[in-house]
């Protein structure tokens, strides 16, 4: 009878610990960083099907972290609000990367162009990347830390603004900054640039010069939407850090 309860015992004990091992490694967390001299509202919005983190959004002030836990095998995206005032009852809007004027996004995307950060977690690898498809409104950075792979950098450091082509640019209400920068399929809706209609293959749809423009800036950031090679990273079991304004 003792012997049995002992034995009892070592087996939860070993379950117990082999739970510890189980949830160490599915625990994947992203730590948001703004070092960004202004603030900025995060937008969190899921790919169909996976749950809604933080409600979808929250505001970061400059210098403030936020370590928010993914759970296991969520996809989504993840992109940086500018310029938002909202109310007490969280209703306003934002100059770039509103979410229909709501502080809680609640898995609703961000109006583009948006610089986007997009991660996809899988039992064997992570997928993640940063993608300038939608345009750009404010660099980011993805470093993933403590994880086995390849696990390289992904980001937009420069400042693209800076950098747009007129026919890209968004302006401020009063016109005097370019607060985002379009992709040209958002400019133009034409297929070549979004890679639809006979442009709809890998082989048919080829950087352009505007895309040309966004990749010699961020070598490693989606420029058009088959820029796949040099574009998403892979890694196992890391944990991520995301910096908005990482060059600061
Ligand atoms: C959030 O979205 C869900 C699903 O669309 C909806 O049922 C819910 O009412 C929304 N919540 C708020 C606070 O808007």
């Amino acid at each position: 009878m003792e012997t049995m309860q002992l034995h009892t015992i070592f087996i939860f004990i070993f379950i117990f610990f082999n739970l510890l091992h189980f949830h160490s490694v599915t625990a994947t967390t992203i730590v948001l960083i703004n070092k960004c001299t202004h603030p900025v509202w995060p937008g969190v919005q899921p790919t169909s099907g996976h749950p809604v983190l933080v409600r979808g959004g929250f505001k970061l002030p400059p210098r403030k972290s936020y370590t928010l836990p993914l759970s296991p095998s969520w996809s989504g995206r993840l992109w940086g609000r500018v310029g938002c005032t909202f109310n007490s009852f969280g209703r306003g809007n934002c100059a770039t990367g509103d979410c229909g004027g709501l502080l809680f996004c609640n898995g609703t995307g961000g109006t583009p162009p948006a610089t986007l950060a997009e991660i996809t977690l899988t039992a064997n690898q992570d997928f993640y990347d940063v993608s300038l498809v939608d345009g750009y409104n404010l660099p980011i950075s993805i470093i993933p830390f403590k994880g086995k792979g390849k696990c390289t950098y992904a980001g937009c450091v420069s400042d693209l603004n800076m950098m747009c082509p007129v026919g890209l640019q968004v302006r401020s209400r009063d016109r005097r900054r370019v607060v985002a920068c379009k992709s040209a399929c958002l400019a133009f809706k034409a297929p070549r640039f979004c890679c639809t209609g006979k442009y709809g293959k890998p082989q048919t749809c080829k950087p352009t010069a505007y895309s040309r423009i966004f990749k010699v800036a961020c070598p490693r950031a989606y420029s058009y939407a088959y820029d796949d090679a040099t574009s998403v990273s892979t890694c196992t079991g890391a944990n991520y850090l995301l910096t908005f304004c990482p060059h600061r």
